[in-house]
């Protein structure tokens, strides 16, 4: 799909690469919907999505919240009659260790990423079956959700999660013109992760993620891993025996 004059729903916007890709779409003019629970900072980026050229409306809302979620499709529809594109943006992945962590916690990380996701999805498959050009549901995933990371098992296993999912809804959806797409990037550098004990050669910046991403949204790639050296060390990393993998894994936890 074109990037210009769509109406464009991104949730987690406030910050990161969710603000990197509302600002990317900004230069061509269309209709931006940005979601978050921070109000100052949602405004913030409003007005520069305004100075850049396109139209925001910004929804202050908490994700996790189901009726909050089918609330903000609604508004959206309501001042732009429906929405093209739909990019499921929230996620977080704190560092906690299977051997002390408490189910509360995991739990939690599987809400922030796979309920929030889901809180938006059903409503916006309802918005886009009665749009005849159908719509792109696509969320920001990780390459962390193909194997099981040190320190990350509660975050692999919920962008895990979404990704089988969204399998599944690619399938479903296709005959409502509904494209599904998994985005999944490598390690980038935002305001709330740095990576500090990685070399820069294995970090992008916002910027480049969100070039990556508005690629993959033209192009609606199905599933799209970045950047191609990371994409290469997890498909290598999956085909390996257990023993291979857990030892190369298991030296990232020392
Ligand atoms: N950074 C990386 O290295 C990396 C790598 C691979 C994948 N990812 C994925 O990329 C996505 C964005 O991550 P990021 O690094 O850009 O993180 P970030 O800067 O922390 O952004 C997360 C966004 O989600 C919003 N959010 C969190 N919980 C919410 C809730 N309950 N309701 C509404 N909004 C909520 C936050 O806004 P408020 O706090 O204002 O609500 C913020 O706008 C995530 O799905 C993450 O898993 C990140």
């Amino acid at each position: 799909m074109d990037l210009e004059e769509k109406v464009i729903l991104i949730t987690g916007a406030s910050s990161g690469i969710g603000k990197a890709v509302a600002l990317a779409l900004s230069h061509k003019h269309n209709r931006i919907v940005i979601v978050a629970r921070r109000k100052e900072l949602l405004s913030d980026v409003a007005n520069d999505i305004q100075k850049n050229g396109s139209e925001a409306l910004a929804i202050d809302g908490d994700a996790l919240d189901e009726e909050q979620a089918a609330k903000a499709v609604r508004e959206t529809v309501s001042r732009f009659g429906r929405i093209d594109i739909a990019l499921l943006n929230i996620g977080a992945g704190p560092s906690l260790n299977t051997a002390t962590a408490c189910p509360g916690d995991i739990k939690q990380n599987m809400r922030v990423n796979y309920d929030s996701m889901v809180n938006f999805f059903c409503p916006l498959v309802r918005q886009m079956k009665t749009q005849a050009s159908g719509g792109i549901v696509a969320n920001t995933n990780s390459l962390a959700g193909f194997l099981g990371m040190p320190s990350q098992g509660q975050y692999s296993a919920a962008k895990a999660a979404c990704r089988i999912f969204l399998d599944t809804a690619r399938i479903e959806l296709k005959p409502f013109n509904i494209r599904v797409l998994t985005l999944c990037p490598g390690f980038v550098v935002t305001e709330r992760n740095k990576h500090p004990g990685l070399p820069k050669s294995l970090t992008m910046s916002m910027d480049e993620a969100a070039q990556h991403i508005l690629k993959a949204l033209k192009a609606e790639t199905k599933e799209y891993l970045f950047p191609s050296s990371l994409k290469m060390a997890v498909v290598v990393g999956r085909a390996l025996p257990h023993f291979l993998q857990d030892k190369i894994l298991s030296r990232m936890a020392d």
